[in-house]
């Protein structure tokens, strides 16, 4: 039984079949033809965090394969209690078929997997945000732009800029990311990605200046400077983060063909300019849209593989 915790568990070609296979979802659903992958499977969706599109696409998206969605709030199940993880997990995954779980800790979400009898998916934890990156390349292959793919990340050293870097190393593309001195990415995360980008040949650089990152670069992406959790932190990132917005001057720099893309929720004027946003290279909805079907690739291809 395999679980979705993070891109570095998988190969290259396993996730290309995965993409494959939501483009392939995708494609019949817009042809208004929904198959029934996991009829009457249960997904248990469970929040320590707020979401609108990890929800949506989930609870949407296993509806539409023909199985339904329990949306389980940390505030409403007894783990906002204080009931283990451990305890919450074996409880749950005896009941369902998956589970979706987002939370704070990378660790708790791992505990939840270890003692989960059901496959088991990052929702996003504070370090990695993998089920995003899938839609994100989803995006990429439909815009043409996988082939000498260049992607330069601008600002925080977060769970974005680490997934990034995991699908960097394992698809084998450049990316450059760009972060104030105070906020890079995770050492470890960073080490790992290294390691791998030498059997894939990925290209990665590591640096200040976003300028540098952004020149000739085919997808320019960013994220907010204040994640979740981190609302006490607003005023001091908000003046740390100065010079990393990405606005019309910096999208100049990049390829013609370039493209914006954020995982959203954005915040105008802090990490992305309002006319980068709206403007013509932004593909932040079509990138958001992908969030449904790339996460019913994820769910059939792991329902496919509970016996293996
Ligand atoms: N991008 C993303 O995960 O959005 P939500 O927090 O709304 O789920
Ligand atoms: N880095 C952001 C991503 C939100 C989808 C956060 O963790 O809040």
């Amino acid at each position: 039984m395999k679980h979705f915790l993070s891109l570095m568990d998988f190969s290259k070609e396993e996730i290309l079949d995965i993409l494959a296979l939501a483009k392939k979802i995708k494609e019949d659903a817009k042809a208004g033809k929904h198959k029934d992958y996991m009829p009457k499977k249960i997904l248990g969706m469970i929040f320590e965090k707020s979401s609108t599109r990890t929800r949506v696409s989930f609870e949407a998206g296993i509806y539409e394969l023909g199985g339904v969605g329990l949306f389980l709030s940390s505030n409403d199940i007894q783990l906002g209690r204080g009931e283990p993880m451990k305890d919450t997990s074996r409880v749950i995954s005896r009941m369902v078929d998956m589970v979706m779980i987002r939370t704070f800790e990378q660790e708790k979400l791992e505990e939840f997997a270890r003692y989960s009898k059901v496959p088991v998916i990052n929702g996003l934890t504070d370090k990695l945000h993998p089920i995003q990156l899938m839609a994100d390349y989803l995006t990429i292959m439909e815009e043409g732009l996988d082939k000498d793919l260049v992607v330069a990340y601008i600002g925080d050293g977060n769970n974005m800029a680490h997934s990034w870097l995991n699908m960097a190393s394992k698809l084998g593309f450049e990316l450059r990311i760009a972060t104030p001195k105070n906020y890079q990415v995770d050492k470890e995360v960073l080490k790992l990605a290294l390691e791998e980008a030498k059997k894939s040949g990925a290209k990665i650089t590591i640096g200040f200046d976003p300028v540098e990152a952004v020149a000739g670069a085919t997808v320019v992406t960013t994220d907010t400077w204040i994640s979740m959790g981190q609302e006490a932190e607003k005023n001091m990132r908000i003046k740390d983060f100065r010079g990393f917005i990405v606005n019309e001057e910096l999208m100049k720099l990049a390829s013609k063909k370039a493209i914006f893309l954020h995982c959203l929720p954005a915040y105008r004027d802090y990490e992305v300019s309002e006319d980068v946003l709206e403007g013509a290279q932004s593909r932040v909805f079509e990138e958001a849209e992908n969030r449904l079907h790339a996460q019913k690739g994820i769910m059939v291809w792991l329902d496919q593989r509970r016996d293996k």
